[in-house]
């Protein structure tokens, strides 16, 4: 299966790598490129599930992460000992708010992830952070975009020059090559959507980010964005990065960002 991919990857990456176009250019230029392709699946239906499970309920009636979420819910809910809770850092207690994220905080100069906002909200009430792999950490997070589906991602791109030079970050990252397969993201993810990867098919880069994090259910665990990213990177066998890391918050920014108008669609369910 590795040889059939490096054997025919030699074309590829259209004129989308363009390095001169502005951020609106080429969202436009990929979201069309898409249409064009498959001119009968509108932009909207990109984040539906693609895996068998959908959002599926289980029998109780609950989505098969109600645990997780209801988890996170309590978690989101709890007083700090100052009397404090998540909901005093957020806006709308928390709530409905995952369509915010990513973020150029123009004052720090980086992307900021809902994670990290978790994480800063602790350590202003005088908690350690959390490691971005802590079950409780993904527990908030998967809560928070639950509350979040059906937003419409609305990336905003500041008009600071160190906010362009971030998404072109990202978009670097998102077309470079690779690993040993020596493979782009933009390789499976552009020019091989829709198609097998093994047993998998392979999601196009729109929607791709807006069903995460997701549920596992054959072990009962949540994938966060990052550890996808992390997974992805694996199939190339290329090394995993910091979960929150500055290159992977960067590429959240631009993949978010090239989805802007579609709406979320988190937790997935696999
Ligand atoms: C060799 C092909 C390949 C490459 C290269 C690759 N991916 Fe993937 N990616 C996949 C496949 C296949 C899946 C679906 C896997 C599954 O359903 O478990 C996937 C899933 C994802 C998902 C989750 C989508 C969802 O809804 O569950 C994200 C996000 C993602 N990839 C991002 C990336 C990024 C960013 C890169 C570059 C660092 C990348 N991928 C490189 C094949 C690839």
């Amino acid at each position: 299966m590795y040889v059939y991919f490096v054997v025919v990857l030699l074309v590829c990456l259209p004129a989308l790598l363009s390095a001169s176009t502005e951020p609106r250019e080429h969202q436009q230029q990929l979201q069309d490129y898409f249409l064009d392709k498959s001119p009968a699946i509108p932009l909207s239906s990109y984040a539906n599930d693609y895996s068998p499970l959908n959002n599926s309920v289980t029998n109780t009636g609950l989505p098969p992460y109600s645990q997780q979420a209801q988890r996170g819910k309590k978690l989101l809910a709890t007083p700090f000992s100052n009397g404090h809770n998540y909901g005093y850092c957020f806006r709308n207690n928390g709530l409905g708010i995952g369509s915010d994220y990513p973020y150029f905080d123009v004052l720090s100069g980086q992307v900021k992830t809902l994670a990290m906002d978790i994480n800063g909200c602790r350590e202003e009430n005088g908690l350690p952070a959390y490691a971005y792999n802590h079950a409780d950490m993904k527990s908030l997070v998967l809560y928070m975009m639950d509350t979040s589906r059906r937003n419409i991602t609305n990336v905003i791109m500041p008009n600071d020059p160190r906010a362009e030079a971030t998404f072109n970050q990202g978009k670097t990252f998102f077309f470079s090559r690779r690993g040993q397969l020596d493979m782009a993201c933009a390789h499976c993810h552009i020019d091989y959507a829709n198609k097998n990867y093994g047993q998998q098919q392979i999601p196009p880069a729109l929607g791709l980010p807006l069903r995460m994090p997701r549920y596992d259910s054959s072990n009962d665990t949540i994938t966060t964005l990052h550890e996808r990213f992390n997974q992805c990177l694996g199939y190339t066998k290329a090394k995993p990065f910091p979960l929150q890391s500055e290159a992977l918050r960067n590429l959240e920014f631009y993949l978010l960002y090239v989805n802007n108008t579609l709406p979320l669609n988190a937790p997935g369910v696999k």
